[in-house]
């Protein structure tokens, strides 16, 4: 069984639609739907926006559903120089921009973890990647870092500080929460955001412009990989 996450409902509709033999299940407020998609076994939740539903989500997908791997497919905002709305970034790792400098750590460091850069599984980058280009062979695609808070980041400020510190190739809100709780599970897993805005001062409007073509970018990623696996 795959897991298959997105916050929100227009980020997993068309994938639930697409499913066949579904059936409900509710916990923690969240439907996960069961069944089968492109022929595989599949899980798809919406977990609802930020990290704390985020890593709720993926802890029940552990121990109630069993996956053997979790995808989080949505938008995010385009932090690196060269990416344009519509194309993919493809997760090498995830991050969260916590911050406990004033206590020695490096920004990003959570205190008192084994790591906080949490590596997407190297199987799934690398059948994302070869999958992205056969299926929207219109955009770009990239393999990098996901850098995740709870925060819109919709300023300059806030960007150059994310790419400066981290690197940071999309920013969005729940990813590394994800990735977090399934490298305590021991869980492989993967993220793919479509870029829906490129988290400046237009964000906001361009997000809401954007957000269904992106979508669309990511549904097939998703469909393509699935078929592929
Ligand atoms: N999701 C889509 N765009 C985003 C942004 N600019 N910041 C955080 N999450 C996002």
């Amino acid at each position: 069984m795959i897991g298959i996450i997105g916050a929100m409902e227009e980020e997993v509709s068309q994938l639930i639609e697409a499913m066949e033999e579904k059936e409900k299940v509710t916990c923690a407020g969240m439907d996960f739907y069961c069944g089968k998609l492109k022929d595989k076994e599949v899980v798809i939740v919406q977990s609802g926006i930020g990290k704390v539903n985020m890593a709720l989500c993926t802890q029940i997908l552990a121990d109630r559903f069993d996956v053997k791997a979790v995808i989080n497919t949505g938008v995010a905002g385009g932090l690196y120089k060269d990416i344009e709305i519509g194309d993919i970034v493809i997760s090498k790792d995830a991050v969260q921009h916590v911050d406990a400098t004033v206590f020695g750590y490096k920004v990003g460091e959570i205190p008192r973890m084994d790591t906080s850069y949490f590596e997407a599984d190297k199987d799934l980058i690398e059948l994302a990647k070869k999958t992205c280009d056969e299926v929207n062979p219109d955009i770009h695609s990239y393999v990098g870092r996901v850098v995740s808070g709870d925060q819109f980041i919709s300023d300059n400020k806030k960007k150059h500080y994310l790419i400066n510190e981290f690197d940071g190739y999309c920013a969005e809100m729940e990813g590394a929460a994800m990735a977090q709780a399934a490298h305590l599970n021991q869980i492989p897993f993967i993220i793919l955001r479509a870029i829906s805005d490129k988290a400046d001062q237009e964000a906001a409007g361009s997000y809401e412009e954007f957000e269904k073509a992106a979508i669309k970018h990511i549904v097939r990623l998703v469909l393509g990989i699935l078929d592929r696996m």
